[in-house]
């Protein structure tokens, strides 16, 4: 029976419990943190090693347990058992290590449980969402006054500035009459090969299917050719289509490289179509005061995404979509239910984008950048930029590495031996490098010594290794250089011994 004054829910805790295990957890988690760097990146470990460590098979138990030893055993666990980006030798795909006032204010947003869907339900949040996309604009150089959205990721931010662009350009009621409107006229969209996945999702979930994608060849430097656009442009239009948006890329997912962004504007201008940049990864780059004239051009963009998970250093996740005209946001998601009674003066989120309760996202990213305030993030993103230099320059001194590019923070390079360097372009050897890199990335990436991923860069598979990290130093970049290199030579002289057992040609 419920006594009428005490309710005693089994998921309660009095204020000096939530006390006692807040402070014991941090204790923990300030040593286990603290402990990273001298760690490995990863284990390296089996799915199934890990389910068995977490004890993860059993069904949900009927009773509950002790919080305290609970919390405990699981934040060892999870030290034990993950990968870290926050390692300073973690230099695999662009996911940055987290701000620790990140991490305490995921903490205190979860106390307060804003849900910032509605200005009604959340109305400091709401307001510190709405500063924040403002600082986010003024960093990299875009109209404070754009309409803008915190969601989960570059993917949603990307997917939330199509589907504005979708609204905008269609020509019809897009939302109400679908995606073919009246004149079955189809909406065509321009990429270049090197754009990051967002935009297949982005044409398929908004209904124009990834045959609507017309792929731009890029020039050797992987930057879209714009002559290709603007052919395939008035080629689509003489055909009646309906050009929708083109993307241009400030930092590829790749190789880090940026369109021409200047061009891509003025194409877009002369044809009216919407300019969407994607910039989750290098936009914050534009902050800096060396950035490039193509870099700047975001700002004359109708959309820009941006991803706070990665150079603001903010913890996952979290991405923002940035629209020049914030009423063309509104235009694109809003829906007035009846069951809801907000004032629809008030910025009520849920009017910006696809979700309808919305978490307290923001404060991670205010809380950081009230932190290290503009000039700190200058100073973090010039410095991940210039040790990312330090390892082209590295790479490029070594004779048993090969350096592919250097954009923004990414380098990729390639383990060549030396007895092949003479004979770098050949294709059998040319296959065989491919092949003795795969290894040395399953190595380097099992491994835990330090951790980059790959690209495949002219048809050539290549290492990658990407810095948006505060705590990696010029030894840690020396440092993963030399183990590329020296795990590539002893993978190496595997496969000459395998193929000397097996008697084959070495390169074959
Ligand atoms: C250029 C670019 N766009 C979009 C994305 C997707 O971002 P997310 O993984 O946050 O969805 C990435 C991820 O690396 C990226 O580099």
């Amino acid at each position: 029976m419920m006594d009428d004054a005490v309710r005693q829910a089994p998921l309660a805790m009095d204020a000096a419990a939530f006390r006692a295990l807040g402070h014991r957890l941090v204790d923990q988690l300030a040593a286990c943190l603290d402990a990273v760097p001298r760690g490995p990146v990863t284990r390296g470990e089996s799915p199934s090693a890990v389910r068995q460590a977490l004890d993860l098979a059993g069904p949900l138990p009927e009773s509950g347990m002790d919080p305290g030893p609970l919390l405990e055993r699981t934040a060892q666990l999870l030290f034990e058992h993950s990968l870290f980006n926050a390692h300073p030798r973690f230099f695999g795909y662009i996911t940055s290590a987290p701000a620790p006032i990140g991490v305490l204010g995921d903490f205190l947003a979860a106390a307060v449980n804003a849900n910032v869907g509605a200005w009604m339900l959340s109305p400091a949040a709401t307001e510190i969402e709405s500063q924040t996309i403002r600082w986010i604009a003024a960093l990299i150089g875009y109209p404070v006054d754009c309409g803008g959205l915190l969601v989960s990721g570059g993917s949603m931010a990307n997917l939330v500035c199509f589907l504005a662009a979708r609204t905008a350009k269609a020509g019809w009621a897009v939302r109400e009459r679908g995606i073919t409107g009246d004149s079955g006229q189809p909406l065509r969209v321009y990429a270049s090969p090197e754009t990051h996945t967002w935009i297949q999702k982005a044409v398929d979930i908004g209904g124009l299917g990834t045959d609507s994608i017309r792929w731009i060849p890029t020039d050797s430097d992987l930057r879209i050719n714009v002559a290709a656009l603007r052919r395939q442009i008035e080629v689509d239009k003489a055909a009646g289509d309906v050009p929708c948006l083109v993307v241009g890329t400030a930092g590829s997912v790749s190789t880090g490289v940026v369109d021409p962004l200047r061009d891509i504007g003025a194409v877009c201008k002369e044809h009216d179509i919407w300019f969407h940049v994607d910039g989750a990864y290098g936009a914050f780059a534009a902050a800096l005061p060396d950035a490039s004239a193509d870099l700047r051009a975001l700002t004359t963009a109708d959309s820009v995404a941006v991803d706070p998970h990665k150079w603001l250093y903010a913890p996952l996740e979290v991405g923002c979509a940035l629209v020049r005209e914030a009423r063309l946001l509104r235009s694109a998601f809003a829906y007035h239910p009846p069951y809801y009674h907000f004032d629809e003066g008030a910025t009520n989120y849920l009017d910006y984008g696809p979700q309808n309760s919305r978490g307290f996202r923001a404060l991670k990213v205010w809380l950081a950048m009230r932190h290290a305030g503009a000039a700190g993030y200058r100073t973090m993103i010039a410095e991940d930029i210039q040790l990312s230099r330090a390892m082209a320059d590295a790479v490029r001194r070594h004779d048993e590495l090969e350096l592919i590019t250097h954009e923004l923070s990414i380098t990729t390079f390639r383990c060549v031996p030396r007895d092949l360097r003479p004979n770098l372009g050949e294709p059998p050897v040319e296959r065989y490098l491919d092949a003795l890199n795969r290894r040395v990335l399953d190595r380097l990436q099992q491994g835990g010594e330090t951790f980059v991923s790959n690209a495949i860069v002219n048809s050539r598979f290549v290492l990658r290794a990407c810095i948006v990290n505060f705590h990696t130093t010029q030894a840690d970049v020396e440092a993963a250089v030399e183990i590329a290199a020296r795990v590539g030579r002893e993978v190496n002289a595997e496969l000459i011994a395998a193929n000397t057992s097996n008697s084959g040609s070495l390169q074959g």
